[in-house]
């Protein structure tokens, strides 16, 4: 099949890429002529697992090619992917300046019949300004299909999800739209897959309703967190015990210092925001983001508690991103954490393995501030140490070795990724979330 993207930003590229690896024929539209130039010579903006490798393979195999120009990819093919992004705007709704006008564009290069789908993650009922935008730019007797397909990739595994999907919703008001998306997922569906086809809001608002609830999840488990701290038990025996219901399910209870990153934060916000506009209060939402926000200011009090007076105290911060296995520092509980320690007038030392180029440019280097290359190095005479990620070389590092380096041997966890009877055993005064 012929596909044309609009957008190569993250969902687009992944997408983009992984249907020509598929073997469809890909046009991918993207305005920034260096995100551009770099694409074309098969160089990925963004870092995930597999992209540049299937990014190569497939320009050098001829399936997929780039282009700024909107009206080449109307001409390329009868089905449009809208891949733009859509900020969250200051009001916390998000941003469809993008939808807007590339829609506008579509409709003006119009020349028979297409299929717009929106991929981007975009409010209910922006498939109907869609459809209405482009009725009235497009030429009158033109036909045309305005569909929902949200995507549901994690960073780290956006290749392995789009290969992997656990479902693919497809939301549309007509059948020729539903025979062509069966013919574009048939290499899933024939895999065992199935589609599941709904209304075009309705998948809409299963995209904000998955996020949404993977937040509320990981609320749920930081507020048992503060009860598990006050009682005397282990956080992680109660995630243990209440996820073996296969009901709720063991995933996404981790208790720490919370959600980040650039979906479930804004989703959660705009969802808000979006009910407010039909009249609703979803309060369960706003309590899950204020236990959210909380979880930084309660981490902080924590280790102020700890060392009494932060001044001039040497701290290692050990993990920047907002989850592991991303350089992405979005929303990220570190930003929150490090700010609120150089208000108190630490000394830091942070350390990331990917995240530390995406740190720096929030926080620079200072007299108060530096970045080391190596997490042992973070370690010299610090008074404590602060996980905020949980990547595996933390899980696996040495333990003796961390211990000699620290001036005072505290470590504050942040992610529960250090066994806490370990730790005491090896001498350290270990404090987790909920432990
Ligand atoms: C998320 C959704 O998982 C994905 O389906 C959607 O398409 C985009 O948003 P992503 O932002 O990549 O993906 O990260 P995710 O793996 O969901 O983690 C989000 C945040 O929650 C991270 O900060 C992570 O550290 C935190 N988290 C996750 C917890 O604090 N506890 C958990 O148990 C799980």
């Amino acid at each position: 099949m012929k596909i044309t993207v609009i957008g190569a930003g993250y969902v687009g590229l992944v997408s983009a890429v992984c249907f020509a690896e598929l073997g469809n024929k890909v046009l991918c539209v993207e305005k920034s002529s260096s995100k551009l130039d770099e694409l074309s010579r098969g160089m990925s903006p963004i870092q995930e697992p597999g992209l540049t490798e299937i990014l190569d393979k497939n320009l050098e195999e001829g399936r997929i090619r780039f282009s700024d120009s909107i009206k080449e990819g109307v001409d390329f093919s009868k089905v449009i992917f809208i891949c733009v992004g859509t900020p969250q705007s200051e009001n916390g709704m998000a941003d469809l300046s993008q939808v807007e006008e590339v829609s506008r564009q579509i409709a003006m290069h119009m020349g028979e019949y297409k299929l717009i789908i929106e991929k981007s993650t975009v409010p209910v009922k922006t498939h109907e300004l869609i459809r209405r935008t482009i009725k009235r730019y497009a030429r009158e007797d033109l036909e045309f299909d305005v569909a929902s397909n949200p995507e549901f990739l994690r960073e780290g595994f956006a290749v392995y999800d789009f290969m992997n999907p656990d479902r693919i919703v497809i939301g549309v008001e007509s059948k020729r739209a539903v025979e062509i998306f069966q013919e574009i997922y048939q290499p899933f569906t024939e895999n065992g897959n199935t589609l599941f086809v709904t209304k075009t809001s309705a998948a809409e608002i299963i995209k904000y309703a998955s996020n949404s609830f993977l937040a509320i999840k990981i609320s749920y488990i930081n507020m048992l967190a503060d009860l598990a701290e006050k009682v005397g038990v282990d956080v992680d025996m109660i995630a243990e015990g209440v996820g073996r219901d296969k009901r709720i399910g063991r995933d996404f209870l981790n208790a720490g210092i919370g959600y980040g990153g650039s979906c479930l934060p804004k989703d959660v916000n705009a969802f808000i925001h979006m009910a407010e506009n039909y009249g609703l209060d979803f309060g369960l939402l706003k309590e899950t983001e204020k236990i959210n926000l909380n979880r930084r200011k309660q981490f902080l009090e924590k280790v102020e508690k700890l060392l009494w007076i932060n001044r001039d105290k040497k701290i290692a911060v050990w993990g920047l991103a907002f989850k592991a296995n991303t350089d992405d520092v979005r929303d990220a509980p570190s930003l929150g954490i490090v700010k609120g320690l150089l208000e108190t007038g630490a000394q830091l030392c942070l350390y990331d393995p990917e995240a530390m180029e995406n740190f720096k440019t929030i926080f620079s280097e200072s007299k108060k501030l530096n970045y080391v290359e190596d997490k042992y190095d973070a370690l010299h005479e610090s008074e404590a140490l602060l996980v905020l990620t949980e990547w595996d070389e933390f899980k696996e590092a040495d333990l003796k070795r961390i211990k000699e380096l620290m001036k005072l041997p505290i470590v504050v966890d942040g992610r529960n990724i250090f066994n806490r009877d370990k730790m005491e055993s090896e001498g350290f005064e270990y404090h987790g979330m909920g432990r």
